[in-house]
């Protein structure tokens, strides 16, 4: 698929600045596409082309409130209009509907509730920390917890194919272990690729509530199981070949991490591999990784890592050997494979 930008509605059309657009309009770019993905404007879409009424129809709203959505939406690049039928651009129909490859609506979804988290920002900015970690609050509203996994089977399904390419399993490999495995999409694909695999999830209660039944679902039940329990507790065993730490690692301490890659080391079989996936701070600090910065002092109270905070834990731990990948597009993240 041709990668056709959005418009940017943020800037001015003329030669002067106009500041508000920079701080109301992406907040109601944000809503638009958020309220469109509660009220199944994308997927009513995913089907064909619908004017304001048969929209207004399928997804419950209200026939001017639909078409007042669905003409912001034109004007963001997410829709297209066409006399009196409104449909999906490719992009929207590729990334936002289940008749397309990955669905990021789970990821509007969780928007949704990140929102009102967000309003509590300048708090947390003050105390340097979060009142409360997302763990925290996912203990607190049951609804959290799936909510957040489904968001990041998304992402799982964007980077799933990366990984297999870049991870070189052996055949001699028998036995993975995925910490902060949460949905379990990793360990099934991997299982799926490599059938001499068996694999262990290892993720907090709340993140593992579907995942079972993913797992049966896929017909791998007898090959991956799940385990509740915190990473930083260790316990997880040891004669593992293939360790998953995968966007676990920003959600840390670094003295936490440290001690969780030395007993990687120590759970792994010699020539056995260790993947980490993140997003690594470089320097300075673009805008996305600033960003993400900030969601982490406010969810977790933790940051981002450089490349070379990770190579010291690595080489720390005694592996042999580590490489980098970056993905594309960069904000993908990258990944350190290191040997044992
Ligand atoms: C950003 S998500 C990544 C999920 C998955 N690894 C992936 O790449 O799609 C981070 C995961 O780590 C889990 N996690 C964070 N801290 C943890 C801890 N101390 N013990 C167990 N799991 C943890 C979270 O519950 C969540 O499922």
């Amino acid at each position: 698929m041709t990668f056709n930008p959005k418009p940017d509605v943020c800037q001015p059309t003329g030669t002067a600045e106009l500041p508000m657009l920079d701080i109301y309009m992406p907040m109601m770019k944000s809503a638009a596409i958020v309220a469109a993905a509660r009220l199944g404007v994308f997927e009513a879409l995913s089907q064909g082309g619908l004017d304001a009424g048969q929209l207004a129809q399928r997804t419950g709203a209200d026939g001017l409130g639909v078409r007042t959505l669905a003409d912001f939406l034109v004007a963001l690049g997410y829709l297209l209009r066409d006399g009196e039928a409104y449909a999906n651009t490719a992009s929207t129909q590729r990334w936002l509907t289940s008749a397309g490859a990955i669905d990021y609506t789970p990821g509007a979804l969780w928007t949704y509730e990140a929102w009102a988290m967000m309003g509590q920002l300048d708090s947390a900015v003050k105390a340097g920390r979060p009142a409360q970690t997302l763990w925290e609050r996912m203990s607190e509203e049951p609804h959290l917890g799936p909510l957040f996994s489904r968001y990041m089977h998304a992402f799982a399904q964007d980077l799933g194919p990366d990984l297999v390419v870049h991870t070189p399993v052996e055949p001699g490999h028998q036995r993975l272990l995925d910490l902060g495995g949460s949905h379990g999409l990793h360990a099934m694909r991997f299982c799926r690729h490599h059938p001499q695999l068996q694999a262990v999830i290892v993720d907090l209660p709340s993140a593992l509530t579907d995942t079972p039944a993913s797992i049966a679902a896929a017909g791998l039940s007898e090959r991956i199981s799940t385990r509740a329990g915190n990473v930083l507790d260790l316990g997880w065993g040891e004669g593992y070949d293939l360790v998953l730490y995968l966007s676990v690692g920003h959600n840390q301490q670094p003295e936490d991490n440290r001690r969780v890659i030395a007993e990687i080391a120590r759970s792994l079989r010699p020539g056995g591999l260790l993947v980490v996936h993140d997003y690594l701070a470089g320097t300075p600090l673009n805008a996305f990784h600033a960003a993400f910065r900030l969601t982490l002092l406010f969810e977790t109270g933790t940051r981002t890592y450089s490349e070379q905070e990770y190579r010291g834990w690595i080489d720390e731990a005694g592996f042999s050997s580590v490489s980098r990948v970056d993905l594309d597009p960069l904000e993908k993240g990258s990944l350190l494979i290191a040997r044992r």
